[in-house]
C-alpha cells in the first residue's frame, strides 16, 4: 500500500482508465477527469468498486488552464498534494490531410499538446517537490509518420518534446516527466477508430513481435514503475509499451530452423 495521490486526465476510459485502477488497486487515492461529469462518475464508482480505493470524479477540458488549476486545487484539499500526474487526455480521428479542416487539425493538436503543457503547467504548482512524476500517455505517430494522422502525429511529436524540454527544467525541483508510448490497445476507443475491424486488428496484432494487442493493465504496470522508486533515476523518457511494435513488421516465422 504506498498512499500516493495521483492526478489523470483523460482517466474515464480507455487506457487512462486501466492506469487509475492499476494506481487504486495499490491503494493510491486517484483524481479522474475528463470533459463529461456523468462519465467521470461512472469511472470513479467502477475503480472503487473493482479495487476499495478512494477516488475523486472531476470534469474539466484539458485546453482550459483555469478550469484545471481549479480542479487540481479542489483535488489537492480533498486528497492531498499528487505525487504522479498522468496527462493522458487525447483526441483522435482518422481523415487524409484533404479532408482536415484548420478548425479540425487545430482541435486534436489542442486537445493532445496544448492539453498536456496545461496539466503540467497547472500539476507543478501542486505537486510534491521533491519527487514528483509527471507521466504523458504519448503514441507511435510522434515518431513514425502515419497517413491519415497528421493532426495526431504532429501534435503527439510536440507532445514528446515538452515531456524532455520540462525534464530538462524541472529535474532540479525533482521532479522527473516521462511518457509512455503504447501501441494498440485492445478494447480502446483508439485501436476502434484505427482498427475498426477484426481483420484490421489481426493483420496489426501478427506484425507485432509479441503477437498480441496490449491491455490497459500493461500501460498500468509502466506507470507504477515509472513513478515508484525503482524509476527514480529516469527522466525526459519515452518508454515504448508497444509489444515490439515499433520495431517494424516482424510477421513470418523466424524461430523454425529452415531446411537445408
Ligand atoms: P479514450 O478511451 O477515448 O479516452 C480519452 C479520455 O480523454 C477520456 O477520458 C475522455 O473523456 C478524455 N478527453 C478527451 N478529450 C478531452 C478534453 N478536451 N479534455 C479533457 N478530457 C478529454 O482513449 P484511449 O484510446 O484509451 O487513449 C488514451 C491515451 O492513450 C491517449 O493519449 C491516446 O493518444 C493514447 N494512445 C492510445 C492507444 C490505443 O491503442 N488506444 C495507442 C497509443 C496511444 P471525455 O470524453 O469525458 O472528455
Ligand atoms: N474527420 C475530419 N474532421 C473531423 C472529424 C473527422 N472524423 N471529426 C471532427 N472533425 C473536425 C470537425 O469537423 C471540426 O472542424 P470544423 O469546425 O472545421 O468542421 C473539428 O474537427 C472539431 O470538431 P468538434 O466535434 O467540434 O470537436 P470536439 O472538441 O467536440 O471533439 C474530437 C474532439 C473531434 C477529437 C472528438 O473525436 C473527441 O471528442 N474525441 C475524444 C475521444 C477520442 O478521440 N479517443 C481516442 C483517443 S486516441
Amino acid at each position: 500500500m504506498t498512499g500516493k495521490t495521483v492526478f489523470i486526465s483523460g482517466g474515464t476510459s480507455g487506457i487512462n482508465l486501466g492506469i487509475a485502477k492499476g494506481f487504486a488497486a495499490q491503494g493510491d487515492k486517484v483524481l479522474v477527469f475528463g470533459r463529461d461529469p456523468n462519465k467521470a462518475e461512472d469511472a470513479a464508482e467502477e475503480i472503487r468498486a473493482q479495487t476499495g480505493g478512494t477516488v475523486m470524479a472531476g470534469s474539466a477540458d484539458v485546453r482550459d488552464f483555469a478550469a484545471i488549476r481549479e480542479l487540481f486545487e479542489r483535488a489537492t484539499e480533498t486528497l492531498g498534494a499528487p505525487s504522479v500526474v498522468i496527462a493522458g487526455a487525447a483526441g483522435n480521428f482518422m481523415s487524409p490531410a484533404v479532408g482536415i479542416s484548420a478548425n479540425g487539425f487545430k482541435t486534436v493538436v489542442d486537445i493532445d499538446l496544448l492539453g498536456t503543457y496545461n496539466v503540467f503547467r497547472a500539476a507543478y504548482d501542486f505537486v510534491l517537490k521533491p519527487g514528483a512524476s509527471l507521466i504523458a500517455i504519448t503514441a507511435p505517430q510522434a515518431v513514425q509518420p502515419l497517413p491519415q494522422q497528421v493532426h495526431v502525429c504532429a501534435a503527439k511529436a510536440g507532445v514528446n518534446m515538452v515531456v524532455k524540454v520540462l525534464a530538462m527544467e524541472w529535474g532540479q525541483a525533482g521532479i522527473r516527466v516521462n511518457a509512455i508510448s503504447p501501441g494498440p490497445i485492445r478494447g480502446t476507443e483508439g485501436v476502434e477508430r484505427m482498427a475498426p475491424t477484426e481483420e484490421d486488428k489481426t493483420k496489426w496484432s501478427s506484425h507485432t513481435a509479441l503477437r498480441r494487442f496490449g491491455t490497459p493493465a500493461d500501460i498500468a504496470q509502466a506507470a507504477i514503475f515509472l513513478s515508484s522508486d525503482n524509476g527514480s533515476y529516469i527522466t525526459g523518457t519515452i518508454l515504448d509499451c508497444d509489444g515490439g511494435m515499433k520495431l517494424g513488421d516482424a510477421s513470418g516465422d523466424f524461430i523454425t530452423p529452415p531446411q537445408r
